[in-house]
């Protein structure tokens, strides 16, 4: 670490400098990308601490050590997507044992924990975690971890993770949060207790819709310790150029996170006043359900909305006439994106479960970039015309 106590520096200069920042060897101001499968041993029983990179790599540490300092945690882990992240966390699971879930969730999320892990013995439930009597009602013997999206996906609906872990506490769970949303320029989950943070990388933190990366963030030795080797034992790492990727992006995230919040705000007040729209769900409108406590455990509210349309056939027409704004899965990059959850993201939920939680066909969702705001809003407005 070249910038002395990290923890003193701000998440911005951290996310601009990375850890150790500039290359040691070279001075090389962009972090090089080590473009090695495997590393010349010195001699017998001699390492460089580089062997092999499924087990290491130095462009692949460095920004593994650049998100565990961007969430204050001592441990970080890059993976080849927010999935394998996800994957090596429920790997933590035994047989037999019980993990309660956000029920609104990434659709991807749902189908690995039904699709994957339940075929291994593993039970889930879905419940409303922003209700923690809900939450306590689910619990069981055997329930080893609550997992909570925050805010959710795609509802936005916000889970008090503080809460959380003191009711996972008392019980010896562990609490895993999924960071993608607001990522630890806005929320930093470790410093409220979780024990495990993941994250899409692919979204905002890569934040140019060009690389799929995920990370799984850990305070405690042993869980970092069997994270590892269940790492380097699957091999779903990132590799080193998407590593310099991700990297490069964390430089622009505090400046991007910042206009695109702002952006965010603009748009969805925006949409509330519109005859068309039936209802925004943002967590930074003040009557949001989630307002207060997203005030009390986050410094943002991130740049997702979703909006349901008064009618369905405006759905298609929206999508067909966006210019500015792209009709494209994803979120939290540069572009903003629009999604019909319904059909893309949220296609693997089962359809009673999507129609409880609202995610219907007249819903759309919306990840707002850092385009001028006033051409955001104008897109909207033809496209609703
Ligand atoms: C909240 C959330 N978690 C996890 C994932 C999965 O990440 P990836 O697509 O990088 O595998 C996504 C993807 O959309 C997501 O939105």
């Amino acid at each position: 670490m070249l910038y002395g106590n990290a923890k003193q520096l701000s998440i911005e200069t951290k996310a601009v400098h990375g850890c150790k920042g500039c290359d040691p060897q070279t001075g090389a101001v962009s972090f090089p990308i080590y473009q090695s499968a495997t590393f010349r041993h010195p001699g017998l029983n001699q390492t460089t601490g580089y062997d092999y990179s499924r087990l290491q790599n130095p462009t692949r540490e460095e920004l593994e050590n650049t998100i565990a300092s961007l969430e204050n945690g001592r441990y970080g882990f890059a993976f080849s997507s927010g999935m394998a992240a996800v994957s090596t966390v429920l790997s933590l699971i035994m047989p037999g044992q019980h993990v309660i879930i956000s029920d609104d969730l990434y659709g991807g999320t749902y189908r690995l924990f039904e699709e994957v892990y339940r075929r291994y013995g593993i039970e889930f439930t879905y419940t409303d975690t922003s209700r923690i009597g809900e939450v306590e009602r689910s619990l069981k013997g055997t329930t080893a971890a609550i997992f909570i999206e925050t805010p959710s996906n795609p509802m936005m609906k916000v889970t008090d993770i503080a809460a959380t872990v003191a009711l996972a506490k008392s019980r010896g769970l562990l609490t895993i949060v999924d960071n993608t949303f607001l990522t630890p320029y806005f929320q930093r989950p470790l410093e409220l207790g979780a024990d495990i943070v993941v994250h899409s990388g692919t979204k905002y933190l890569g934040g140019h819709n060009d690389t799929l990366a995920g990370f799984v963030l850990v305070n405690d030795d042993s869980l970092a310790e069997r994270i590892k080797l269940i790492q380097k034992s699957e091999g779903a790492v990132l590799a080193p150029f998407d590593s310099w990727l991700i990297l490069r992006g964390i430089k622009t995230l505090g400046v991007r996170l910042e206009k695109q919040e702002k952006n965010a705000l603009a748009v969805a007040q925006w949409l509330r006043r519109h005859e068309k729209v039936e209802r925004v769900y943002y967590a930074g409108l003040r009557d949001h359900e989630g307002y207060e406590i997203s005030k009390r455990q986050a410094s943002g509210f991130g740049a997702m909305i979703s909006f349901s349309v008064r009618d369905t056939a405006l759905v298609e027409q929206v999508l067909e006439r966006v210019r500015v704004i792209i009709f494209a899965e994803s979120l939290g990059g540069v572009e903003s994106l629009i999604t019909y959850p319904i059909v893309q993201t949220h296609s693997a939920i089962p359809a009673d479960m999507r129609e409880r939680l609202g995610v219907n066909h007249k819903l759309l969702r919306l990840s707002v970039g850092i385009e001028n705001v006033n051409d955001i809003i104008d897109d909207l407005d033809q496209a609703l015309r």
